[in-house]
């Protein structure tokens, strides 16, 4: 999957920034991100230019993670190089679908801060849909709200 961001990653911005950035709108009504932010499947870094708080943003694609501007991590969401309770929020933006979804959200689990705010959008046609979804619902205390081509489960860790 990385090669494949990699490839895609210098047309990535002008096919979907504005796309991303109208999902950002509808989540910022109601994710209040604290600092300092994990940004996970970060891409080009769209979220640290959208929220302007200390992010990490972490993505296995080296190519995407190049485009993008602030502190960057190549990583995978399965195995995450931080310590426990690193971060006092998280964003995933139409990623999720990518992921081993049970490492995923164990790590997630581990490096984010229990109560801290999240916010994870999932793609509304990933083959996997269902299956994802009763994995975050089941996992955080979140609240299921309309995002264009994507859902938002918006709340806390
Ligand atoms: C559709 S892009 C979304 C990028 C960014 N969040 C955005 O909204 O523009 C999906 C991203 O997930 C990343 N990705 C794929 N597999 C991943 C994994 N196992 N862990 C973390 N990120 C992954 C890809 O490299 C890609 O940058």
């Amino acid at each position: 999957m990385a090669d494949y961001y990699d490839q895609i990653s210098e047309g990535y911005d002008g096919l979907y920034l504005e796309e991303q950035k109208k999902k950002l709108e509808i989540i910022a009504k109601y994710f209040k991100p604290k600092k300092v932010m994990l940004d996970l499947g970060a891409g080009t870094c769209i979220c640290v230019m959208y929220f302007k708080i200390k992010t990490i943003s972490v993505d296995p694609s080296a190519e995407m993670l190049s485009k993008g501007s602030g502190t960057k991590v190549k990583a995978s969401a399965e195995s995450l190089p931080f310590k426990d309770n690193t971060f006092s929020s998280m964003i995933c933006l139409t990623a999720i679908h990518h992921f081993d979804v049970d490492k995923a959200i164990e790590q997630i689990r581990r490096v984010v801060k229990k109560n801290s705010p999240i916010a994870i959008t999932l793609l509304k046609k990933s083959s996997k849909f269902d299956e994802i979804r009763k994995k975050i619902l089941d996992s955080f205390k979140v609240k299921e709200y309309d995002c264009l081509n994507d859902v938002a489960f918006i709340g806390k860790a």
